[in-house]
């Protein structure tokens, strides 16, 4: 049987030969192919740079979290840690970076569960449309429990690990016209992650769903190709969209918090006290960054309006969510579950 994330293959940059390769490289701090320059594993000595990627601009909270946790791992491995940021999708697009982890020229890329649904069906428990109706419900569920049960699931069955929890507030929709109605969405091409149940969800809505990397989203949105994208207000602000949309429908129609990903094979190569430094860093900085969210998420929307946009509600999210719910009959058995644990926290 195809599985959604097998279908989407030529559309996610990963393929079947990296998978391969990434099985056979020795991912080490020093160990040249693996986690960061130098020798050692962390056990004092020589330095191991951790090369740390992500996709949003240098004005992106993607970036403070990154300097918060290169900051407190090189304070706290006296130096024997250090971190190296790029910003901007300068070594890839977030796809090829993730891909970077396995093959050792990434160590930490900050992303979503979305982007291992190209590793595993299991993220379907991200990319699964209308699960949350509340940031509540949204921290019910990941500071407790079940969240920490998902992450242990993910990595154990893709091998990635989810350090921090950096939430970033409800996805919504920005587009060049007023969609209050599921009439006005018909025909619109909407770009989405390349994850198949994104693609899924906008085409049973009706629209044109189209599978793009994001460093290619601003310029497509410029010369017209696409007609709007979604996505949480914070990336919207921090990369300038405003001045390529019009209008914002508030949708919030999936939440997710940021997670830094490390392979974990690389995690592993540290020493105890190291791998503990890393771990509780990136737990502190998931706490500053979801903090900054929840206190910027209304300031976000100003300066959004400050930039012309035009906010719109949704006047029939009901139906919306009729029309996707094709997509949870597709989902694995383990995803069914939780999918019915956090509507139970509603
Ligand atoms: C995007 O590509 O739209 C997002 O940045 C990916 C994500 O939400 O993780």
């Amino acid at each position: 049987m195809i599985t959604r994330r097998q279908s989407l293959t030529g559309m996610a940059t990963l393929g079947a030969a990296t998978l391969g390769l990434a099985g056979c490289s020795s991912l080490r701090p020093g160990g040249g192919a693996g986690g960061g320059s130098g020798s050692d594993g962390g056990g004092g000595g020589r330095s191991n740079t951790l090369v740390l990627g992500h996709a949003g601009s240098e004005t992106d909270p993607r970036q403070k979290g990154s300097e918060q946790i290169k900051e407190l791992i090189e304070e706290r491995s006296d130096g024997r840690i250090t971190v190296e940021i790029h910003a901007n999708s300068t070594l890839g697009s977030w796809e090829q970076m993730i891909e970077g982890l396995q093959l050792g020229t990434t160590h930490i890329v900050i992303e979503s569960i979305l982007a291992l649904e190209a590793y595993t069906d299991l993220a379907g428990v991200e990319t699964a449309p209308f699960l949350y109706e509340s940031d509540e419900q949204f921290f019910g569920v990941w500071d407790g429990e079940l969240g920490a049960e998902i992450k242990a699931s993910l990595t154990e069955e893709t091998g990635f690990e989810l350090l921090g929890n950096m939430f970033r507030g409800a996805r919504n929709l920005t587009v060049n016209s007023e969609v209050a109605t599921l009439d006005a969405l018909q025909g619109l091409t909407i770009r989405t992650p390349s994850t198949q149940t994104m693609v899924d969800t906008w085409q049973m809505l009706g629209a044109r769903a189209e599978a793009m990397p994001w460093d290619e989203v601003y310029s497509a949105l410029e010369q017209g190709v696409i007609d709007g994208q979604e996505n949480p207000l914070d990336t919207a602000a921090f990369n300038a969209l405003y001045e390529v949309q019009t209008h914002c429908t508030l949708t919030q129609h999936m939440y997710a918090n940021y997670h830094f990903l490390m392979w974990g094979d690389t995690l592993a190569g540290f020493s105890e006290e190291d791998q503990q430094i890393i771990r509780e860093a990136a737990d502190e900085v998931g706490r500053t960054y979801t903090e900054r969210t929840v206190a910027s998420l209304e300031e976000y929307r100003t300066t959004l309006e400050g930039e012309g946009m035009v906010f719109v509600e949704l006047e029939d999210r009901e139906q919306w969510v009729e029309k996707v719910s094709p997509i949870f009959e597709e989902l694995p058995d383990q995803v069914t579950t939780w999918v019915e644990q956090i509507r139970a926290q509603a």
